[in-house]
């Protein structure tokens, strides 16, 4: 199956190409990313040496017509499964929203639009348990509930499920979305909060936690979503929405203090933060449809995932390092002529 991934440099994107190619050999992928500050050819190294048979990276805009419609001729691309995406909340209410909007939104458009003209069996979206606003202390999220975005990122991640969703419904456009939790593990761009805490644990500097560090996120290991994906592409129905969670829900304060501890060191690194403005208090997701559905379940537990991340990030400084100062960038021209 010749497959297109978008924003296949970034976190998730990198870490399913890597689970796919290695699971089975009837998989060529394609990868288009648009390499923004938080995609990096450093993440998928080892699958360029590994896999050149059936992998190539492209670097492009999702936005950019004629190179999608050329790649999905030219490739003869059968799926495509779209984790390109501005996903930083905080740069979506600090920098403006206008890329969120472009990307997220009108990206999600020239894929679906210029699919039709191929020969797609199937397209994934990658999106959120953020489109379905926050919750207080109480409550969970079925793939009925209403969708309630509290910020521009959640907003245009809300409005690319509903036009895809609108695709399948007027053309009959095998769409599938998928509604994730907060993923972890590595090569996660150093801004998010775990990645976060854990470099900056390692580097001795204050651990940053918004407010009072009592919202609530639920987490799961990004090789169990990676497996939960291509059991989607495997076995669910076109037109469905399945959430992708686990149950394993954490304040923010437990998860810098369970980071310190496994560090050994003291919580007096922690420093609270003015709160991120509109901040979700918590989310929760009911899987039980990708369970009884699919047979999908979570493999790796907060405490064993959290284990592995670290050990990743303490083995990586070089890549951390790089990512951090932005070396990074220099790396495409020096390797990749970008
Ligand atoms: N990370 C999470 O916890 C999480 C949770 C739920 C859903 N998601 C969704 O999963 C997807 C992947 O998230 P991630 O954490 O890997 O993000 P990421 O920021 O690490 O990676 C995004 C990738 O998209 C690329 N990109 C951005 N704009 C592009 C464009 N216009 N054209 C082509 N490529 C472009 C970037 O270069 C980068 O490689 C996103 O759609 C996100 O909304 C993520």
């Amino acid at each position: 199956m010749n497959i297109l991934v978008t924003g296949g440099a970034g976190f998730i994107g990198s870490n399913f190409i890597r689970y796919l190619l290695d699971l089975s050999d009837e998989y060529f992928i394609i990868n288009l990313d648009k390499l923004t500050y938080s995609g990096n050819l450093e993440n998928l190294k080892d699958v360029k040496k590994g896999f050149s048979e059936r992998y190539k990276f492209l670097k492009g805009d999702i936005c950019d017509r004629e190179k999608v419609r050329d790649i999905i001729k030219n490739y003869q691309i059968e799926a495509i499964i779209n984790f390109a995406a501005e996903t930083h909340v905080d740069r979506s209410i600090k920098e403006g929203s206008k890329l969120f909007i472009r990307t997220n939104i009108l990206g999600t458009e020239t894929l679906l639009s210029e699919g039709l003209s191929g020969n797609i069996r199937l397209y994934i979206q990658i999106s959120t348990d953020e489109v379905y606003g926050s919750l207080g202390e109480e409550g969970i999220f079925t793939e009925k509930s209403v969708l309630s975005p509290t910020n521009p990122y959640s907003a245009s991640k809300a409005s690319a499920d509903l036009l895809a969703l609108s695709y399948f419904r007027t053309f009959g456009f095998p769409v599938i979305i998928v509604r994730s939790c907060n993923n972890f593990g590595p090569y996660r761009f150093p801004e998010k909060l775990i990645p976060l805490l854990i470099t900056n644990a390692i580097e001795d500097k204050y651990l940053p936690i918004y407010g009072e560090g009592r919202n609530v996120r639920e987490w799961i290991f990004v090789e169990d979503f990676c497996r939960a994906v291509y059991m989607v592409m495997n076995k669910s129905k076109l037109g469905e929405v399945y959430n992708i969670s686990t149950g394993f829900q954490k304040r923010n304060i437990e998860v810098a203090e369970l980071i310190l501890k496994k560090f050994n060191k003291g919580k007096d690194l922690i420093r609270f933060v003015e709160d991120r403005k509109g901040h979700d208090w918590r989310y929760s997701m009911d899987f039980s449809k990708i369970k009884n559905e699919i047979g999908w379940n979570p493999g790796i537990d907060f405490e064993r995932g959290l284990d592995d991340t670290i050990r990743w990030y303490s083995e990586n400084s070089r890549w951390v390092k790089n990512v951090k100062s932005g070396e990074y960038l220099k790396y495409y021209e020096k390797y990749y002529g970008l």
